[in-house]
């Protein structure tokens, strides 16, 4: 059945994979992001999807967001939290504003976003929730505390929402990918992904299409029974 499916982040790197990936099941998608105005217009040209702006750490921006998406296409039934960035840097190097900045919009996103779509999801008596966590937020990172504690965070917070959600139809999952060729693995110096990708069992980076595979189950009505569970897609580099 075609449904209404958000994706945050959905105009770049996983996200725009997700979005072309529920838009071949059948669903209308639309893509939100934050910032990059050239690259959302050419995400739409290329693909026909909307793509809608706003803050997803901004609380009110998203509900008022949503609201738009839903005055638009209807009831939202699908939700990929996907939105994310990383300020990277060992503790002593970083700010308070780099470890706030990651928490509001990597794990504040989730939230805001279930406040806008959940007690609606919940009413109807079904709905899909798919939080993008990662294999950080599993195994911590060197240089990462603010990016693990967020993706750690996110963890938590789809088995609590998972319980709330489970006997009204709304199941609440996440997936845990790993280095995934995007523009921000990308952005990691050279020599220190080299050695991060030694490490990969499969022996290469993810691509965005693998991870889109597994929103794909998880948000079909062959996942009913799915809820509370991170899926890995990791090439092996982190079993957990
Ligand atoms: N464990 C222990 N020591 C480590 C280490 C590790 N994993 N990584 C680096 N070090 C050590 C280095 O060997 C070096 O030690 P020496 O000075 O004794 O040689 C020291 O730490 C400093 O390392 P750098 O030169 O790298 O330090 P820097 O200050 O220039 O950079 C950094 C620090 C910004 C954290 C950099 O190491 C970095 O970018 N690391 C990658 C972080 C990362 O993996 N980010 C993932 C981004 S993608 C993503 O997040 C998506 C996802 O979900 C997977």
């Amino acid at each position: 059945m075609a449904r209404v499916a958000v994706v945050t982040g959905g105009t770049r790197g996983i996200g725009e994979a997700i979005c072309q990936r529920l838009k071949r099941q059948g669903h209308q998608v639309i893509a939100n992001y934050a910032g990059n105005e050239e690259k959302a217009q050419a995400f739409t040209a290329a693909t026909g999807i909307p793509a809608y702006r706003w803050d997803v750490g901004d609380h009110e921006a998203t509900l008022e967001g949503c609201a738009r998406v839903e005055a638009d296409f209807g009831p939202i039934d699908i939700v990929i939290n996907n939105a994310g960035i990383t300020r990277d840097g060992t503790l002593h190097r970083m700010t308070f504003e780099d470890w706030n900045e990651v928490l509001r919009i990597n794990l504040g996103g989730c939230f805001n976003m279930a406040k806008a779509t959940f007690p609606g999801m919940r009413e109807r008596g079904w709905g899909r929730i798919v939080n993008i966590g990662s294999i950080n937020g599993q195994a911590g990172q060197y240089g990462q505390v603010n990016y693990a504690a967020a993706k750690s965070g996110i963890h938590g917070f789809t088995k609590a929402l998972a319980q709330e959600g489970a006997k009204f139809g709304v199941t609440v999952n996440a997936i845990a990918p790993g280095y995934i060729d995007t523009d921000m693995v990308a952005a990691v110096p050279a020599p220190v992904l080299e050695k991060i990708v030694a490490k990969i069992p499969v022996g290469r980076l993810g691509m965005a299409e693998e991870i889109a595979r597994g929103v794909a189950f998880l948000t079909s009505d062959n996942g009913g029974f799915v809820t509370g569970s991170t899926m890995s897609i990791n090439g092996g580099q982190h079993m957990y």
